[in-house]
Order: structure tokens, then C-alpha cells, then sequence
């Protein structure tokens, strides 16, 4: 059996020092072995009454595992929407652990179980609770708003969550009723958000370690080969990056732009795990990764977020079989951040019905 080794990924903290968190890649699958993994994991989500939600960026094999199983393969918003709206008794999550507690948070009468627990988001680890909740005491004046991508606590200190789907409609929303904003973690997205709703906006300091590394000039020379093509961009990415593209959106509005579009070729600045429901919705149009790091070199990602990558069969198999990795959130520190991301789910409710996953009803 192949033995995989941890790797360490380095992210930049709050307060610009270096951190570092290790990410495990799962055990190998060969050919042979899949089909009868792949029936085995099915089976045992029946028996357990469970469903399956997987993140874009997964791995294929999970995507496509997810659907014909009756889950959802979707971002961040459709994972908790879907989740929240299923009758199933566990949920098992294929994504990092944020999407877990998430889930977990909104249905704390459910079990929440996920392949792997150490399965972190560079934004998450980026904003400890202590020192963002003592950052919001110093601003009072602000509505505090967090990106789903931070742990229970940090949502328990907001007022509202958003994902990258709703996140320009809720502080839309805000600046318009007069409120100024603090939001964290991501400061790309919050410049963004600033940049096109105008809101008074006070960010923290915190990046996403795969979109991070999308670079302005070698996306511009890729662009001198492929003038035909046009960019996709999640914002998360550099503002350098959001300035070239033809369409921003969470990975659901990546998915729809492109398909809104109508090119023939497309540069995706996101997870390159997305181009795999992109090519099964559009055969026959062309699908390029953004360019990383380019001469620079500085690269740990290359479009792929090391902890989604954490998340395999057999892995998954496992958990099914064991019960273990369930995710647990102190009950008092659940019920308040449910209030931030009820807030959020109910103004989705209301403004944005339309948005869906893939394998949603
Ligand atoms: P989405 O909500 O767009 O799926 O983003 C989640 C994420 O972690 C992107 O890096
Ligand atoms: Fe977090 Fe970036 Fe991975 Fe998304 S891609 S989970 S923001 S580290």
C-alpha cells in the first residue's frame, strides 16, 4: 500500500508571521480496486440513511460519487443549503473542516462525518477567534460580517456569514441600510466586495494559499496565446487577477458564467478540481488552469488546495465503516453562530433562489 507522507503548507498569518500546517494526501486508488470501492461506499451511505455533499474542488472520483448517490457536488452556500434541507441522519462532508462544522452547526441533532478532520483552509487558521474577537471589540461602530471559510467561533462573533455566492449581495445590503463593515478573513475578497459595492469595509488581513498564487502577468501572456479565451476568476484571487476577468463568481458562478458565456475556450482562475463538472456540462469547449507562480516559483498549490485533496475513497470508506472523524461543536458556541449563518441562508432565501449545485433538486 502506498504510505502517503504529510506535506507542509505555509500560509500567511494575521499578523504576516509564517505558518505552517501539514496536509495529508489519501491512499492511492488503482483501477482495479475502485469499482468495488466505489459500490462498497455506496451501500454503506444506504444502510447508514447518509448523504454525501462534495465540494467542487474534491477529487472526481468523490464528485461523481456524490451525485449518483443522491448528494450534491456544490460551493460552499449549496453544501450548507443542501445539507440543511435533507432529511438524511449523517452527513458526510468531502471538503475541508469548516464545511463540516458548518453542516454540523446547523444540524446539531445529526451526525456530521468527514474522511479526514485535518483538513484545514489556509483563511480558517489565519483567524484565531481570540484575537479576531478582541479586533471586533476595538470596531463596535461595525457590522461584523466572516466568510464561511473561519471555525465555529469566529462565526459565533458575527453578525452575519457569507460565501463567495451571496457575499457582494449581503454587504450590498448593509452599506445600503448605512452600516459600515468589518470582514474577514480573506482580504482579496473584501477588497473586491469593496471595490464594487462601495461600502465602508475594515479587512482583516488573511489569504487563501491556492488562489493566492494566480499571477497577473503570466495570466496575461497566456491571454497573447489564447485571445479567444475568456477568464473565469473565484475572488479570492489577487485584485490583479480579478482586473483581467470576463466573469467573478464563487465556483457555482464560475460554472454558470461559463455556461452563460459561450466561448469555445476559458482560463479558470480557481481549483483546478472544477474543470471536471465544467468539461462534463460543456464537451467540447476548452478548459485552461490559470497560470501560478510562472518564473517566480513560490508555488505549494498549483491550483489545487492541498487539504480538498485530503479527501479520498478510501478514506471515506473507512469513516463509513468505522463511524470515527465525526465532527463536534460545543453546543453553546453552535447555537450563536447559527444566528450568523441563518442570517445569511435566510437572505438567500429571499434574494438568490436560484443559485444551485450540481444534483439538486
Ligand atoms: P465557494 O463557496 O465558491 O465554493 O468557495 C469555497 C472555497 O473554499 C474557495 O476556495
Ligand atoms: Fe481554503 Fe483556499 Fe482551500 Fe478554499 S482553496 S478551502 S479558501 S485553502
Amino acid at each position: 500500500m502506498a504510505v502517503a507522507t504529510p506535506i507542509q503548507i505555509r500560509f500567511e498569518r494575521f499578523d504576516g508571521a509564517l505558518g505552517i500546517a501539514p496536509a495529508k494526501p489519501p491512499r492511492v486508488v488503482t483501477p482495479e480496486e475502485k469499482p468495488a470501492l466505489v459500490a462498497r461506499i455506496k451501500e454503506r451511505l444506504k444502510a447508514m440513511d447518509a448523504v454525501l455533499l462534495a465540494h467542487y474542488y474534491v477529487h472526481p472520483d468523490l464528485q461523481d460519487l456524490a451525485l449518483e448517490s443522491g448528494g450534491t457536488v456544490s460551493d460552499s452556500l449549496e453544501m450548507a443549503r443542501f445539507g440543511h434541507d435533507h432529511p438524511a441522519r449523517t452527513i458526510v462532508v468531502a471538503g475541508v473542516r469548516f464545511m463540516g462544522e458548518t453542516a454540523k452547526i446547523l444540524n446539531p441533532e445529526k451526525r456530521v462525518i468527514m474522511p479526514d478532520l485535518g483538513a484545514e483552509c489556509s483563511l480558517d487558521l489565519a483567524c484565531p477567534a481570540e484575537a479576531f474577537s478582541r479586533f471586533c471589540d476595538e470596531h463596535p461602530d461595525r457590522v461584523v460580517v466572516v466568510y464561511a471559510n473561519t471555525s465555529a467561533a469566529v462565526k459565533a462573533r458575527a453578525d452575519w456569514m457569507v460565501t463567495s455566492s451571496i457575499a457582494e449581495k449581503i454587504v450590498a445590503h448593509l452599506h445600503a441600510e448605512g452600516r459600515k463593515v468589518l470582514f474577514a478573513p480573506d482580504k482579496h475578497l473584501g477588497a473586491y466586495i469593496r471595490k464594487v459595492t462601495g461600502a465602508d469595509m475594515l479587512l482583516w488581513n488573511a489569504s487563501c494559499v491556492v488562489h493566492e498564487e494566480f499571477k497577473a502577468q503570466q495570466l496575461e501572456e497566456l491571454k497573447l496565446l489564447h485571445p479567444g479565451a475568456k477568464v473565469l476568476v473565484h475572488p479570492e484571487s489577487p485584485a490583479s487577477v480579478i482586473e483581467m476577468a470576463d466573469a467573478v463568481g464563487s465556483t457555482t458562478g464560475i460554472i454558470q458564467a461559463a455556461e452563460r458565456l459561450g466561448a469555445k475556450e476559458y482560463i479558470v482562475a480557481t481549483d483546478g478540481g472544477i474543470l471536471h463538472q465544467m468539461r462534463k456540462r460543456l464537451p467540447g469547449v476548452s478548459f485552461i488552469e490559470a497560470p501560478t507562480a510562472g518564473k517566480g516559483a513560490t508555488c505549494q498549490s498549483c491550483a489545487h488546495c492541498p487539504w480538498m485533496a485530503m479527501n479520498g475513497l478510501h478514506n471515506l470508506l473507512e469513516v463509513l465503516e468505522s463511524g470515527r472523524n465525526e465532527i463536534h461543536v460545543d453546543p453553546a458556541v453552535g447555537k450563536r453562530a447559527k444566528v450568523s449563518i441563518q442570517r445569511m441562508l435566510d437572505f438567500a432565501r429571499l434574494h438568490l433562489p436560484a443559485m444551485k449545485g450540481s444534483g439538486d433538486a
